[in-house]
């Protein structure tokens, strides 16, 4: 039996959709249920996870593989193997400020707050570019940090980009694309390298076909 970590959310829904296409699972996890774990047959459990703690079950081993965005592994330094790139998911990590602010004096600043959820993910980028920067951590609603004034600009995912436009703001600076990975715990690609194998082989050939 392989455990799989599944993040909650549509990043899961697509993973269930493609393990369903490949024929690892015949049903899905049950929509009307407040479970957070399932045998969805006899060789695959799901475990139901917060997006941003994939990484933390599969490091630990409680996990043998899971899903999760490229933005979550970058920020949490997870010491997991990445198996594959699921191809959705896809979102870019951005700068962003206020419409009304020049992007160059914001870039060419000595020192700027900066609000994100990606505490690591900024201070890295700012670092690299020798901008001090003050890094205000937040949970969500990060572009409202940007536009109440709290912070000079926002690091953060961009998907469809709505979220930017409705409160004014602009991507001024692209740090990386982002999109859905599996990832898998050391130990268990070790112990369990022909089961695990074989389900990579089948999602790769959903992903393909
Ligand atoms: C994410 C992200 C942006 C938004 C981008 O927030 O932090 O705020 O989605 O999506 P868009 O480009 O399609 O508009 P999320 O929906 O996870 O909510 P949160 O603000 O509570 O973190």
């Amino acid at each position: 039996m392989i455990t799989i970590a599944l993040p909650k959310g549509r990043l899961g829904e697509d993973t269930e959709k493609l393990m369903l296409k490949a024929g690892v699972i015949k049903n899905g996890v049950p929509k009307d249920s407040r479970k957070l774990i399932f045998n969805l047959n006899d060789k695959i459990k799901v475990l139901l996870v917060r997006a941003q703690d994939v990484p933390t079950y599969v490091e630990k081993g409680t996990a043998d593989i899971g899903v999760v965005g490229k933005d979550v592994l970058l920020e949490h330094h997870c010491d997991v193997l990445e198996l594959l790139d699921l191809g959705f998911g896809y979102c870019k990590m951005v700068v962003a400020v206020s419409k009304d602010i020049d992007p160059k004096s914001v870039l060419s600043s000595d020192f700027l707050q900066v609000g994100t959820k990606y505490a690591n993910i900024a201070k890295k980028f700012f670092s690299n570019i020798s901008i001090q920067a003050e890094i205000i951590k937040l949970y969500g609603s990060v572009e409202l940090s940007a536009i109440a004034g709290m912070a000079d600009c926002i690091v953060d995912i961009v998907s469809t980009g709505a979220t930017l436009r409705e409160n004014g703001l602009v991507a001024i600076e692209e740090i990386f694309d982002s999109t859905a990975r599996l990832i898998c715990n050391r130990a268990s690609f070790y112990h369990k390298l022909n089961v695990i194998e074989k389900f990579v082989s089948d999602i790769k050939g959903a992903l393909d076909g």
